[in-house]
């Protein structure tokens, strides 16, 4: 039988022990391995998988579908586009609706902040956090931090930058907890008008790559968010490039053997350059992006499936 989370949502990270990381990382694993085989055990056999999101996405959306089916699950889908809310429906009465169809779990995206815990007061079964608007994105922090173990072995000790637009990024709201938990030391990069309000005590906050980039094992890359600030903020995207874009160069700065990641989706020319997005040796950019189904399967098996 698998061994089991301490907690009945994911809405976010802090409630999640290391051992509780441990576990779904390991889940992980025995997922990936089993896809590669098509052993899969088939543990949402029977179990049918609400998606709700009211924001756009490629890589969530499409991985979570996939881990749902791959498990031998359905999927049913609520588009706010086309529903009641049009009409004047509140979110709660929506909501009140779809659980009475006794969903197996919700997977969620939302605009507002917090959403997903508000979700778990109303539905009676697991909400799983598809990232909710600055705030947080534990899935996605779960497959960074897998893809860092599968490229280092580990991440306990190793020191991890993560550049870009902190003020915005719900990916850093949950990577900074969840590899500060795991060991890791974070330095924080970005210009002042995108650092984030507060950090957790002991993470370094620096604002140029020149100082911040020297000695990391894990460079993490984010995308600007013109959606959630003012165009002031970033006028320019070449004098973004020119100052924090990552670049060969800046690479080099590093450590030798030093990984590349970006949640996607990259701003190629802004935030990072070609040559470092396709670089083979350095960049692992795409395994990043794979790994999120076996991740995400790991998640909707501890949270929702029938053990084998
Ligand atoms: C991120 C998101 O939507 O939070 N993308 C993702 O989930 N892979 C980051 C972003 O939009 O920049």
């Amino acid at each position: 039988m698998t061994q089991k989370i301490s907690v009945s949502n994911l809405c976010d990270i802090a409630p999640l022990s290391a051992a509780d990381i441990t576990t779904i990382l390991d889940r992980a694993a025995f997922f990936k391995t089993a896809l590669s085989t098509k052993t899969v055990p088939q543990t949402l056999k029977d179990k049918v998988i609400l998606t709700l999101f009211t924001e756009n996405s490629t890589r969530t959306r499409n991985s979570f579908e996939m881990a749902v089916l791959r498990l031998g699950g359905k999927l049913m889908n609520w588009d706010e586009k086309i529903s009641s809310a049009q009409k004047g429906e509140t979110f709660s009465d929506t909501l009140r609706y779809l659980n009475g169809y006794q969903p197996d779990a919700v997977v969620m995206r939302h605009h507002e902040y917090n959403a997903p815990n508000y979700v778990a007061g109303i539905v009676d079964c697991p909400v799983i956090n598809a990232g909710d608007s600055y705030r947080e994105h534990p899935t996605q922090a779960l497959l960074d931090a897998f893809t860092i173990k599968e490229a280092k072995g580990k991440i306990d000790g190793l020191t991890i930058a993560i550049v870009g637009d902190l003020a915005h990024s719900r990916v850093a709201g949950s990577d900074v907890p969840l590899l500060t938990k795991m060991g890791a030391t974070i330095h924080l990069i970005a210009p002042e008008n995108l650092q984030p309000r507060s950090v957790p005590e002991g993470v370094k906050i620096f604002s140029t790559l020149e100082d911040g980039l020297v000695g990391c094992d894990v460079i993490i890359t984010l995308r600007i968010q013109k959606e959630r600030m003012d165009a002031s903020v970033i006028p320019n995207d070449t004098a973004y490039f020119h100052a924090y874009g990552l670049t060969l160069e800046r690479l080099a700065l590093a450590k030798p053997d030093v990984i590349v990641m970006h949640p996607g989706p990259m701003n190629r020319g802004v935030e990072i350059a070609d040559e470092v997005a396709d670089d083979p040796t350095h960049s692992v950019i795409f395994q990043q992006g794979a790994n999120g189904v076996p991740v995400r399967m790991a998640v909707l098996d501890l949270l929702v499936g029938e053990s084998t």
